[in-house]
């Protein structure tokens, strides 16, 4: 798997160092506040436990569940397959996290959906921003790190469902990107 990446971005040192500046924000901007941590799967849960582990004051944890219809390693028509209860969505502050923010659609996607549910509030906090592919104006209230724009994985992070297991980030050689693991698929953001 290790032999597949052509080369680490983030290792799992500075990964680490990274979420603990990000973790240390969070808890300021809501420290006294009752909010849930909403962690967008599959990608975001090596992150959001991470995370949610240096952040020192309370907070309830809750899921959703997208996937994208997309071609190879571009993003397309986000379906939501799983919400949480209205009771934890209702007059309620929520923070999204997510591994990746990239076009915005998901972001996008789900802030509008959960403030349609009755969200009092809906930020964001994102592992990793490559703003440069952005398509629609959305910006994360918290970052960890900006990458460029390189299909990049581990940490949660995959290609054709593999890779989420690596302790670093990495950049996939271009023979595995080309592939034909990378048809046209329905897959977990
Ligand atoms: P967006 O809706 O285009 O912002 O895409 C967000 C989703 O696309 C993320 O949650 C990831 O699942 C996936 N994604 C975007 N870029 C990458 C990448 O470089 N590596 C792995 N997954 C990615
Ligand atoms: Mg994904």
């Amino acid at each position: 798997m290790h032999d597949d990446v052509e080369r680490i971005l983030f290792s799992e040192q500075e990964i680490l160092g990274g979420i603990d500046r990000v973790a240390a924000e969070v808890t300021e901007a809501y420290r006294g506040v009752d909010f849930t941590v909403v962690s967008v799967l599959k990608g975001s849960c090596v992150f959001a436990s991470d995370l949610i582990r240096r952040i020192p004051i309370p907070l309830e944890l809750a899921f959703v569940s997208a996937q994208s219809y997309r071609e190879g390693t571009t993003s397309g028509e986000l379906e939501v397959n799983y919400f949480p209860a209205g009771d934890e969505i209702e007059g309620r502050t929520l923070l999204l996290v997510d591994d990746i923010l990239d076009t915005g659609r998901t972001l996008q996607a789900l802030t509008d959906e959960l403030t349609r549910r009755g969200a009092r509030d809906v930020r964001s906090c994102v592992f990793l921003d490559k703003p440069s592919r952005r398509a629609v104006s959305f910006e994360a209230d918290f970052k960890v790190f900006e990458v460029e724009d390189l299909f990049v994985v581990g940490y949660g992070l995959d290609y054709a469902g593999r890779y989420r297991n690596l302790p670093f980030v990495g950049g996939l050689r271009p023979e595995v990107l080309t592939s034909a693991a990378a048809g046209a698929d329905r897959v977990d953001v």
